[in-house]
């Protein structure tokens, strides 16, 4: 049934409500209520209405454009494909259920390098939004390496007064602040850390409701949950008082990377769809050659309410989009036009039935690159992604669309230590492909205690989930710059934890930080390095004789949220930094154990960029039970003292680690 015609000639047909035009300058896509119309000289949409409200605003540098593509992944870095050598195609068709659709594909080839970046724009009839996929191909046999990919995205960046608000999901909502510096508004604010400022416009609705702090991380989100995000005009800015929405919507995640645990920016005033970077030390693909990845399709919708319309209504409005099986068969139809869409002809489904450890909570299924951490879904680049959530009564677990191919299976669960993995998990196209595993929890024999939560964040401890009191939107502490919560005043006598009194909330900060202070830190420039108040946490804990009796082995297992070491956010290892590798020290009752070293290409610059979930580690610490005494112990968690690195950015140098949760296991 698919009919579609290519122009490749300038040209102008009429659908019955759908028209796509091409001139000399530009290529227009329109049906009755949504017009979009890229600039041949930008690579860009730099024209967008609804219903004729402009949505963009004048076209100023590189405001007033978008969505349009952007990357960091030439040799130099940070490119915008589409002003050098862009080459355009329209395209037209009507898809399987006989709707009328558009497209725009705009392809560049980087001159220096070969490399092809391609951004292309759908949009269907009786839609308002609009389906993008962004391509990048490298085939050069003499330069096998080009570099990292480094960034990989798409921006809407308004340059209207009309959009008053910030959504990153139902709980994580703000008022724009007026002016807004992430988006390259100028007047008063002060940067305190690199892309963070402080407010000081005590009128300003941001401030009142939100923070006196503004970081585009505030409003940053983890993949696993996360549906749609966006910007929305409350109504008092549009002419007739009706209400707008601009959303992204990741209706499909199979072609990005890093798993569910992978976070990014989602909109600080301009509108992202983060394909791939390495904030908060995601994992980063290497373009070789060879490389050739379309990702998508996202898609970004609009859409007008009468006047009242909330903001919640608005982000419901785009919620329903949210599924891979939304569109299914117009993908389909357009499959021709973009390379290495993968048609529901080349998917097949799984389904699961996992028997959970008792007391698993929110139980998940992830299938990934095969044998390869979840984490590390970078390696492969032909590797897609999927996971759902598993029904944490019966253990059924449900994935569609999944591309054909062998996967690793991962499943995680709140509460439990550890995961469980089986690799060779074959999905064949047009079948269902089941599985059926037991997942035993890990043990090291009978547990003496636990510290926190196994979930994989260190959002339980102090500072973390813990909603802020002092605004009426209460955000969530983490998200909120790590300096408005002064380590020295909030632990005048370091970390002393008992176990079984104290308390995870209030007596275990969110952070463990080697020096806390200085540089990037508006609030306490000078450093405090304390006399092993800060670098070491002490943690006590009771036994008893019987605890002890025929007891040979000690296991202290420590799950890491995160931890940065000098490396920050890349995986680059500086042979000149002493805490590339960082060496990471447990005290038994006085005795060091053998240091673990916490690797460089494990590093994420976490906390400092408002998240307590990044690249998550582990590690066990084996002693003999012979340390131990009936009574009480002690356990020395300890940062080496001022360790610190050189940072090129305005950011804290003090190396840290973030618990998500720790146990001790005798046996
Ligand atoms: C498409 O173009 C035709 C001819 O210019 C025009 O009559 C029609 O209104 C247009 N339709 C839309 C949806 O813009
Ligand atoms: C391959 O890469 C090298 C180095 O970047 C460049 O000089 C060469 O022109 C590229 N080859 C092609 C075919 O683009
Ligand atoms: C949206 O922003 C406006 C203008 O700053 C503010 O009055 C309103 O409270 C915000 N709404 C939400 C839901 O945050
Ligand atoms: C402070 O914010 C209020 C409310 O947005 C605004 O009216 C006022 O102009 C701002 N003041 C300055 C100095 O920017
Ligand atoms: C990228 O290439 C570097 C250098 O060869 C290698 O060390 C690194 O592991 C590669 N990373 C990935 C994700 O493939
Ligand atoms: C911290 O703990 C380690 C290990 O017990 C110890 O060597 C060090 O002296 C302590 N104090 C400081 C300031 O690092
Ligand atoms: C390595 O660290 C030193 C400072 O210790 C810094 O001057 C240098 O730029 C770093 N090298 C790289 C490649 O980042
Ligand atoms: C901490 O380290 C910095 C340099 O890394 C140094 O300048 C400072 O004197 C050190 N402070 C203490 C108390 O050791």
């Amino acid at each position: 049934m698919l009919r579609a015609i290519v122009f490749l000639e300038w040209a102008a047909i009429a659908w019955a409500a759908l028209n796509a035009t091409e001139d000399s300058t530009r290529l227009t896509i329109n049906n009755d209520r949504l017009f979009a119309s890229v600039d041949k000289s930008i690579g860009a949409i730099d024209r967008l209405t609804l219903d004729g409200q402009d949505l963009l605003g004048a076209r100023s540098g590189n405001t007033g454009i978008g969505p349009y593509l952007d990357c960091y992944c030439v040799p130099s870095g940070a490119y915008t494909p589409g002003r050098i050598d862009p080459v355009y195609t329209l395209l037209q068709g009507t898809d399987a259920s006989k709707t009328a659709w558009a497209g725009v594909v705009m392809s560049e080839t980087y001159p220096a390098t070969g490399q092809v970046l391609e951004q292309y724009w759908f949009l269907r009839d009786g839609e308002t939004g609009i389906h993008t996929f962004s391509r990048l191909a490298y085939h050069n046999s003499t330069t096998q390496f080009l570099r990292n990919l480094q960034e990989f995205r798409t921006l809407f960046r308004p340059n209207t007064k009309l959009w008053t608000n910030l959504s990153t999901n139902a709980i994580q909502y703000a008022p724009l602040p007026n002016p807004n510096p992430a988006a390259g508004g100028k007047g008063d604010f002060v940067t305190v850390q690199d892309a963070t400022w402080y407010l000081p416009n005590r009128s300003d609705p941001y401030v009142i409701q939100e923070s006196d702090y503004f970081t585009k991380y505030t409003f940053s989100d983890i993949w696993r949950d996360h549906r749609v995000h966006g910007l929305f005009a409350d109504g008092s800015t549009s002419p007739d008082g009706s209400t707008y929405g601009a959303w992204v919507v990741m209706n499909t995640v199979d072609t990005y990377f890093g798993g569910p645990k992978n976070s990014d920016l989602v909109v600080d005033g301009i509108l992202y769809n983060y394909i791939v970077s390495n904030h908060h030390g995601n994992g980063t693909p290497n373009i070789t050659n060879g490389f050739d990845r379309t990702f998508g399709p996202a898609y970004h919708h609009f859409n007008k309410g009468p006047a009242g319309t909330t903001l919640e209504e608005s982000r419901e409005d785009a919620l329903q989009y949210a599924s891979p099986e939304w569109n299914a068969e117009f993908y389909d139809s357009i499959a021709v036009y973009v390379p290495n869409y993968v048609p529901t002809s080349g998917r097949g489904t799984w389904k699961g039935s996992i028997r959970l450890p008792r007391d698993a909570k929110k139980p998940i299924a992830i299938l990934t690159q095969n044998k390869a951490d979840f984490q590390d879904n970078v390696i492969d680049t032909k590797a897609y992604q999927y996971w759902a959530d598993i029904d944490p009564s019966s253990g059924a677990v449900q994935i569609p669309r999944v591309k054909a191919g062998a996967y690793r299976l991962t499943v995680y669960a709140e509460d439990i230590f550890g995961h469980f993995t089986q690799d060779n998990i074959v999905v064949k196209a047009g079948k269902t492909a089941s599985t059926k595993v037991q997942w035993k929890a890990e043990s090291a024999g009978t547990e003496l205690f636990r510290i926190g939560t196994p979930d994989r964040s260190s959002g339980e401890y102090r500072h973390g989930y813990e909603r802020d009191p002092t605004h009426p939107l209460h955000p969530e502490e983490y998200r909120i710059y790590w300096a408005a919560y002064d380590y020295p005043t909030d632990f005048p006598n370091g970390v002393q934890f008992k176990v079984g009194e104290s308390d995870v909330a209030k007596d275990l900060n969110y952070v463990h930080w080697s020096v806390f202070g200085g540089y990037a830190n508006s609030v306490r420039p000078e450093p405090y390095y304390g006399n092993g108040d800060v670098n070491n946490w002490t943690i006590a804990f009771d036994t008893t004789k019987r605890d002890l009796q025929h007891k040979s082995k000690a296991t202290f297992t420590i799950q890491l949220a995160g931890a940065k070491t000098a490396a920050g956010n890349t995986d680059n290892y500086n042979a000149t930094e002493p805490y590339s590798n960082l060496p990471y020290t447990v005290v038994v009752n006085g005795h060091a154990l053998e240091p673990w070293i916490i690797l460089y290409y494990h590093s994420s610059s976490c906390a400092v960029r408002s998240s307590v979930s990044c690249y998550n580690i582990a590690h066990k610490f084996v002693f003999d039970t012979k340390l131990l005494k009936a009574g009480e112990n002690s356990l020395v968690l300890s940062l080496p003292f001022n360790a610190t690195n050189y940072e090129s950015a305005l950011l804290p140098r003090s190396v840290y680690v973030q618990y998500d949760a720790l146990r001790l296991e005798l046996s």
